[in-house]
């Protein structure tokens, strides 16, 4: 499609994911002749703005080099933006002319809509880019953003809505998980690796455990965390994503819809989550807290004081196959912690008939999603020299070291590329979608009616030791703190 002009419309152009990622994205695409030529770019959202001043604001998060500059104006020489409402018909109507002319062409055009809007105004927006603004000749594709609903009943309501409007393939709903290396690199590991891929099941493998954490808390975002929580705000979709590609069997080939069908079989061999499986978690301030300023989660003013919504959450899932039956696969993730990592740990069960009087540790293949990239796997080997005593050491393929020259994108990059390229690999479907609230929705209940009251943690610290203990509990061996 390269020579087929293309319109980027962004829709909440003036909030923060258009600053922060959407601009940015677009700009280091644009850069680096990603984009098909002659694509054209309009923002629209109710502020009024000059292209100067929606420059301005997004400036900071664009990483223009001195080099680049003469690229950079042009760039935005390609840009639009038109304010209004989000109920208003005749709006979406001036939005049409606006998009007809920027294209000024009568060929065939793309567009893509870009939604990064709040969910109350959801439905008029996508009902409006359906009766008003669609391209005529030529394809439209819809992405969407996180809330999806809330819980089972609302995420249905929300995808019969907008299966009443675009097909399945139009919508292309963002997990931006889905877009980091190392966790685009999990079929690749498995399945291109015969000696990974014959020891991956109940037989060889004791634990899974996939680790989100974050060492801030609700950082001007209260409001929308309060609604929602840790659990639907990372374990829901990052994390049970992560886990499906651990989980899944191999698909039948590399195409996007049978990779997803994948996916699907497994989730749906996950039975519901029930209040004994979790652990919960509430940060409270740090007194002795240094440097950075540390409230507790009820400090932030956007937080009802009597708030019970979890910032912790530890979740430890089944997969009733025949492939993991009895192996337990634990979630973690929470805010305001010791450090910044997403980890997934693939611990190896005890080598059975020990000779070396019980110094040996389980093996594990230890995949890191960020911050820098690795996979490094733990092994037993002699200590080098004299004595005849051993100890753990690792296979490291950290990328710093591995691919010093390699460019590794951002994860929105790739998934705002696939969008022009049409793969829908990295998307979530929409039965993915449902059996993910179906696993989480009777939890999320039973934490909501019966007001269970989460355990405090102190900011920066490793979060409740109830979850470390549970852990323990479910097959997963500390050697050290992770
Ligand atoms: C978002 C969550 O989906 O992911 C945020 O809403 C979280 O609460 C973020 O901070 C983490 O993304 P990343 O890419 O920084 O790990």
């Amino acid at each position: 499609d390269s020579h087929v002009p293309h319109t980027f419309v962004i829709f909440g152009a003036s909030g923060d994911l258009a600053k922060k990622k959407i601009y940015p994205t677009l700009w280091w695409l644009y850069r680096d002749n990603l984009l098909p030529k002659s694509t054209k770019f309009c923002g629209y959202a109710r502020s009024k703005l000059t292209i100067e001043e929606l420059r301005a604001k997004c400036h900071q998060y664009m990483k223009v080099q001195p080099d680049e500059q003469a690229k950079y104006e042009e760039f935005w020489q390609n840009h639009d933006y038109a304010a209004g409402s989000y109920d208003q018909r005749s709006d979406f109507v001036a939005l049409k002319e606006r998009l007809s002319s920027l294209e000024s062409c009568n060929c065939s055009c793309n567009r893509i809509f870009y939604l990064a809007l709040p969910p109350s105004v959801f439905e008029r927006v996508t009902v409006n880019i359906k009766d008003i603004c669609l391209a005529e000749r030529g394809w439209n594709r819809v992405i969407i953003e996180k809330p999806f609903g809330r819980d089972d009943v609302t995420s249905k309501k929300l995808s019969d809505h907008l299966a009443s409007l675009f097909h399945e393939d139009q919508l292309y709903r963002i997990d931006h998980y889905l877009g980091k290396e190392m966790v685009q690199n999990l079929m690749t590991i498995r399945f291109a690796n015969k000696i990974l891929n014959s020891t991956w099941n109940r037989e060889n493998i004791a634990s899974v455990l996939i680790t989100f954490k974050e060492p801030f808390g609700t950082q001007g975002r209260g409001g929308y965390f309060d609604e929602f929580g840790i659990i639907r705000d990372v374990m829901q979709n990052h994390l049970l994503q992560i886990l499906s590609l651990v989980a899944m069997e191999k698909p039948t080939s590399c195409q996007p819809d049978d990779i997803r069908d994948e996916k699907v079989k497994v989730l749906k061999s996950i039975p519901a989550l029930t209040l004994d499986d979790m652990v919960l978690g509430q940060y409270v301030g740090n007194p002795n807290g240094v440097g950075e300023q540390r409230e507790g989660y009820l400090d932030d003013p956007t937080v009802s004081n009597d708030s019970n919504t979890p910032t912790y959450a530890q979740g430890v899932l089944r997969i009733n196959n025949e492939r993991w039956d009895g192996v337990p696969f634990i979630l973690r993730c929470g805010k305001a912690l010791d450090e910044r990592k997403a980890v997934v740990r693939i611990q190896y069960r005890d080598v059975p008939g020990d000779i070396f009087e019980g110094n040996s540790k389980r093996n594990e293949l230890v995949i890191r999603v960020q911050p820098g990239e690795a996979l490094y796997f733990k092994m037993m080997t002699k200590s080098p020299g004299i004595t005849f005593d051993i100890e753990e050491t690792e296979l490291d393929l950290t990328y710093e070291h591995r691919y010093k020259n390699s460019y590794l994108p951002d994860a929105y990059e790739r998934l705002i590329l696939d969008v022009f390229c049409g793969s829908q690999m990295h998307f979530v479907r929409s039965d993915e979608l449902s059996e993910a609230w179906r696993i989480f929705t009777p939890v999320l209940n039973e934490i909501e009616n019966n007001k269970v009251k989460p355990i405090p943690y102190v900011f920066g610290s490793r979060g409740p030791k109830e979850a470390d203990q549970k852990t323990s509990e479910n097959n997963f061996k500390y050697y050290g703190s992770y």
